[in-house]
């Protein structure tokens, strides 16, 4: 486990689905970091800009996983990296924004599918 990762955690500081995340990383073949290259760096940034972009990369993750899936490749979508999000930058010498990991791999699992709200949880029509 990173070292940032082990001190947050014996501070008793919430970690997420960390340690599940590291695992999942460790016995991938492959993951990808999703960067923005913008946020950082424009000077007029701003907040709609970054909602904008964040919901771009998001599709194109999506894509990606569901591309994988054709070639039946098993991928977890992370956002736990933003708990050491500086230390991955500064060993990447990246100065631009994580966004996310995407681990890719072999599945040796078919979980049952979780179950879902229905249409009518989650949607509200206005007439
Ligand atoms: C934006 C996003 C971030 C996620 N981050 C993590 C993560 O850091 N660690 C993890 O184990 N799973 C992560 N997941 C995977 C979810 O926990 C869940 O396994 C996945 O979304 C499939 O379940 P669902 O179809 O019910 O959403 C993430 C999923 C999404 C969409």
């Amino acid at each position: 486990m990173n070292d940032s990762i082990c001190l947050q955690k014996k501070q008793n500081i919430n970690i997420g689905s960390c340690e599940l995340s590291i695992n999942s990383m460790n016995e991938s073949a492959l993951v990808i970091l999703v960067f923005n290259t913008f946020s950082n760096f424009e000077k007029d940034y701003n907040h709609n800009r970054l909602l904008t972009d964040t919901q771009s990369i998001g599709a194109a993750i999506q894509n990606l996983i569901l591309a994988a899936q054709e070639f039946e490749l098993g991928t977890l979508w992370i956002c736990d990296i933003f708990y050491c999000s500086s230390e991955i930058c500064s060993w990447l010498n990246r100065k631009d924004e994580l966004v996310a990991a995407i681990a890719i791999g072999y599945p040796d699992q078919s979980p049952f599918e979780r179950p879902r709200k229905t249409l009518v949880e989650v949607t509200e029509w206005m007439y």
